[in-house]
């Protein structure tokens, strides 16, 4: 694991070049996995945006995209255990080979959540994408299928993942100080 100081002085737990090189694995993968079908990619909003755009482009098997939006963090850095969607699937699931594909696995109630609500639309297959994975922290019994990284339990920020809405756009993947003062701000 990379500990290079870039960003301001954040901690790079995942860089840019590492990130591209598992997504790379990952696409390659599914396309064995689905080699001939064809896939519908769900992508959790706003964390999993980043991850969806590079592997989708990592997957040569005919793929199509959709999103769907839940609340579980609010805010802050806390999970408040409630799981609520609000913005549901544009397309009908059922019959479909459906990955959702999430940045972190870390409780599993967004993903028990997200895969009991699918299950009631009948896809053809379900299957997790998760960029990472933190299995100390979880309360459902949740595992992805493609997992990029598993982390201890450690907050992260950057490629798609933020704190209070703030560091998505960080190309890599960065630990957050959790003194450091401008993150506890929000
Ligand atoms: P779960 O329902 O506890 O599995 O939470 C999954 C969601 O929590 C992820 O999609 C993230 O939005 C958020 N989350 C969990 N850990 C982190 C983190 O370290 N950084 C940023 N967001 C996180």
């Amino acid at each position: 694991m990379s500990t290079t100081s870039i960003h301001s002085g954040l901690e790079v737990l995942f860089s840019r070049e590492q990130i591209r090189h598992r997504v790379l694995e990952m696409g390659r993968q599914i396309d064995r996995d689905y080699a001939g079908e064809k896939i519908v990619l769900v992508g959790v909003l706003k964390g999993a945006a980043i991850f969806l755009a590079d592997l989708a482009r990592s997957i040569s098997v005919d793929n199509t995209f959709d999103f769907v939006a839940v609340t579980s963090y609010g805010k802050g850095a806390r999970s408040s255990g409630a799981v609520k969607l609000i913005k549901d699937l544009d397309q009908s699931i059922e019959g479909k080979n459906v990955i959702i594909v999430e940045d972190i696995l870390d409780t599993g109630l967004t993903l028990g959540f997200l895969c009991s609500l699918f299950e009631q639309h009948q896809p053809k297959t379900l299957r997790i994408a998760a960029l990472l994975d933190k299995p100390s922290r979880r309360v459902e019994k949740i595992d992805a299928d493609y997992v990029g990284f598993t982390i201890p339990n450690q907050f992260v920020i950057g490629y798609g993942m933020d704190f209070a809405e703030r560091y998505r756009n960080l190309p890599d993947i960065c630990l957050m100080p959790p003194d450091a003062p401008e993150l506890s701000a929000g």
